[in-house]
């Protein structure tokens, strides 16, 4: 006899649950997603008035400011304000429980609490129909399921808002980071960048942020050597000392480092940070506050001697003349030798006398009050002044002067002497070959300002050179050619009409020097 291989059939025939049995598992279907969730609540109670059945039916859970709690009950039971306020007092006064019950009325109230924490309450009414125990027994084991629910929550929403807090507290931290007008970073003792601000990410030398976190500093800033680097980090976390120096960029600008030692909780250094800041301008303003207080420091000193100079000059020279009028007496084979030396000594007083009055012009320069000008006007007459100068015969000469150029409050006899120094420097830097380039315009940096620029196609000059030339005696030029204060001259008077003076050049190839004015009404 072939067996039936499914075995023998059975009929399924519903076994009617018990109801206590159902409504838990109803409940707990409801809660299935195991975690606290307002719709899920909404549902617990519906269930459990139905189920028990209850004619009120409420689940009171604990509000975020751990004083108020809230109701989730089904529609009609929606208790008003004032009963809400009395049982949040109520729950947190303990004695919630205490209830008003009737001869065929009986209210439960189980309490949710959780390691003394009063969560929640259960609060359900029922009629005395010989279903208490059912209903009581039900009602606590969904407080054994319901107190963990509500327990983990308060634990999540704390944790949620410490995070939302330190998450708050870091943006802010970032934002003020980010916000100052230095680069900045921060390592910890590992050398692994923990910070890294906005303007550390820009620039020539700016690396984006991402690039930078969390990796070691020697291979985020490896064109930095390695072992001089980490020689300047280990200085700071073993000294506990700031460090500051300064340093030129690859971007040819000037930056002062500081490395500061960080401690947490006055505990050893923990991470170190990093600031540069950009001080070119600083260092030029610096510098040229130098370098007026030295020219006025000469000029101070030219004007004490010039006095005592120029009486004894001008007694030599009266001399030269008185023994040039007894030439005639010295015998024929030694006058022409006479006249070269008194010749000599002549243009040699001469020289004198023009060093020391242009020494004077570097403690105050001559030339006079100032009125409008009109920085065109003025080249064209310092041009047609230098015309017949041999060194600018045979140069080719570039006019670029702009239209409608704003006047500017000046000494013109001043502005010629600027103009000229420059044009004749610029003409001995060409040997007398190349083009002069004569350009007026409005500073596109500064709509206040008047520039006029000089640019040449002579030698040019090498970096470390640019910073002497303005130096009072600095020269390159052939003995008897250039006193070298010529450019001082120039910078003093500049300086004297709140102007200022750049120099761009490349050896080799040309220098450019631009002079800035205030123009009269800006
Ligand atoms: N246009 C230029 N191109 C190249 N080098 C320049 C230029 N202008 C100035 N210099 C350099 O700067 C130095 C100083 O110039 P400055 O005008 O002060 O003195 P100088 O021309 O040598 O003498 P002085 O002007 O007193 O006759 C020059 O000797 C030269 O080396
Ligand atoms: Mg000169």
């Amino acid at each position: 006899m072939a067996e039936n291989p499914a075995g023998p059939r059975m009929r399924s025939t519903p076994v009617p649950m018990h109801p206590g049995l159902q409504l838990l598992s109803d409940v707990t279907t409801a809660l299935s997603a195991g975690v606290f969730s307002a719709s899920a609540m909404d549902s617990l109670v519906v269930l459990l008035k139905r189920g028990l059945p209850a004619s009120v039916c409420r689940l009171w859970v604990r509000q975020d400011d751990d004083l108020s709690y809230r109701a989730f009950a089904p529609e009609g039971d929606i208790p008003s304000p004032e009963v809400q306020a009395q049982m949040a007092q109520a729950i947190r006064a303990g004695t919630a429980e205490a209830t008003d019950d009737s001869w065929d009325q009986l209210s439960l109230r189980v309490p949710l609490n959780h390691e003394g924490e009063r969560l929640g309450l259960l609060e359900v009414r029922i009629a005395r129909d010989g279903r208490e125990t059912m209903a009581r027994d039900v009602l606590s084991v969904i407080a054994n399921v319901l107190t963990p629910l509500l327990a983990s929550r308060e634990l999540s929403k704390d944790l949620a808002f410490e995070v939302a807090r330190r998450a708050r507290e870091i943006e802010e931290q970032r934002r003020v980071i980010d916000s100052l007008p230095v680069g900045l970073y921060v390592i910890d003792r590992h050398y692994r960048v923990q910070a890294w601000n906005r303007k550390r990410e820009t620039g020539t030398q700016g690396i984006p942020r991402e690039k930078a976190i969390g990796r070691p500093i020697f291979d985020v800033l490896h064109r930095q050597p390695r072992e001089l680097l980490r020689r300047e980090f280990d200085e700071v976390f073993t000294s506990g000392r700031l460090q500051v120096y300064e340093a030129v960029g690859e971007d040819n600008r000037q930056y002062r480092i500081s490395k500061i030692p960080m401690r947490q909780d006055d505990q050893e250094i923990s991470h170190l940070i990093t600031i540069g800041e950009d001080i070119t301008e600083w260092k030029d303003v610096q510098g040229q506050i130098a370098q007026s207080e030295k020219l006025a420091a000469m000029g101070q000193l030219a004007a004490g001697i010039m006095h005592e100079i120029n009486n004894p000059l001008a007694t030599i020279g009266a001399c030269i003349d008185a023994v040039a009028g007894y030439s005639d007496t010295v015998p024929a084979e030694a006058r022409s030798k006479v006249d070269e030396y008194l010749r000599i000594m002549d243009s040699e007083v001469e020289r004198c006398k023009r060093i020391v009055n242009n020494l004077l012009d570097l403690s105050r320069p001559r030339g006079g009050a100032k009125s409008e000008q009109d920085v065109n006007v003025v080249v064209e007459e310092t041009l047609l002044l230098l015309k017949h100068h041999d060194r600018f015969k045979s140069l080719e000469l570039r006019r670029d002067l702009a239209a409608d150029l704003a006047p500017v409050m000046a000494s013109k006899d001043q502005l010629i002497q600027i103009f000229m120094a420059l044009m004749l420097n610029a003409a001995d830097a060409m040997e007398a070959r190349g083009t002069l380039t004569v350009h007026t315009g409005r500073n596109p940096a500064r709509g206040d300002e008047v520039m006029i620029a000089f640019s040449d196609t002579g030698h040019g000059m090498a970096k470390a050179d640019i910073q002497k030339i303005f130096e009072p005696f600095y020269t390159t030029k052939p003995h008897g050619r250039g006193t070298g204060l010529g450019l001082s001259i120039c910078y003093t008077i500049i300086a004297d009409h709140r102007g200022r003076i750049e120099v761009d050049s490349t050896l080799g190839r040309g220098s450019t020097f631009t002079v800035y004015l205030p123009m009269a009404h800006a």
